[in-house]
């Protein structure tokens, strides 16, 4: 299975002025124990890392330190998620003979090697995948006014699950979803959405409850927590 991983982001909500995937967590960057898990999944056969230019030499480095024994590429990321991954998207397609894609944040350091294992086993049945858990909070919809955030309804709780990465598509489909985005102006968070829009069928993979997307400094805290006790 081919791999891309956005890792092309800021550290603004990090409280950082680097990427935050280069911050240290126990010995070494957030992004190399993201591309450690990958690399350990037997199903990955190629790594794409979405990155900007600027962060190229310090992800070579990373690489040179903590070597993988899959391929890995470097790819230009773009300015929002979505361009990262059309890039990503774009690069595999040009290369041709590539079926199927996983999508993997590099923020979510902590999803497992058989996490990757399972979403590859469950592409070869569907078109599009998510691993995702059940909603533990009660989730309210709102609208701002003039007197505040007004909550409008509150949706049943047994429906709702937190979409996590790895997400995964068959890759013919997901190219012309990103470029009917692209066409369209459509702004998404996550690659799901496209399909979404246009009514193509996306299913559940049980993700993982540690499998966090690291974005506050408190996520790194319990980040450490989590590793050290692996
Ligand atoms: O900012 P956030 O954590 O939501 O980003 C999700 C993932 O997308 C991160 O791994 C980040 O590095 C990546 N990203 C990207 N290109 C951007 C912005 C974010 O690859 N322009």
């Amino acid at each position: 299975m081919h791999l891309l991983i956005p890792a092309a982001g800021s550290g603004k909500r990090m409280g950082a002025t680097v990427n935050k995937l280069l911050l240290p967590l126990l010995g070494r960057p957030i992004l190399a124990w993201t591309l450690r898990a990958a690399d350990r999944a037997r199903s990955i056969e190629w790594i794409g890392i979405l990155a900007q230019p600027s962060d190229w030499p310090a992800i070579e480095a990373m690489l040179a330190a903590d070597p993988l024994a899959t391929p890995v590429e470097m790819v230009q990321g773009g300015v929002t998620r979505q361009e990262s991954v059309f890039n990503g998207i774009q690069h595999l397609w040009q290369r041709g003979n590539v079926e199927r894609v996983l999508i993997h944040d590099g923020a979510r350091c902590l999803a497992t090697p058989e996490l990757f294992d399972r979403c590859s086993a469950a592409l070869q049945q569907v078109d599009g995948l998510i691993a995702a858990i059940p909603v533990k909070d009660t989730i309210k919809v709102t609208e701002t006014g003039p007197n505040g955030i007004q909550v409008q309804s509150t949706p049943e709780r047994s429906r709702l699950w937190a979409a996590q990465t790895p997400q995964g598509f068959r890759l013919p489909l997901l190219w012309q979803a990103h470029q009917e985005a692209q066409t369209q102006g459509w702004q998404v968070t996550d690659d799901a959405a496209l399909f979404e829009k246009l009514g193509w069928p996306v299913y559940i993979v049980e993700g993982e409850e540690s499998n966090l997307k690291l974005t506050t400094p408190l996520d790194l805290l319990l980040a450490t927590q989590i590793l050290e006790q692996r």
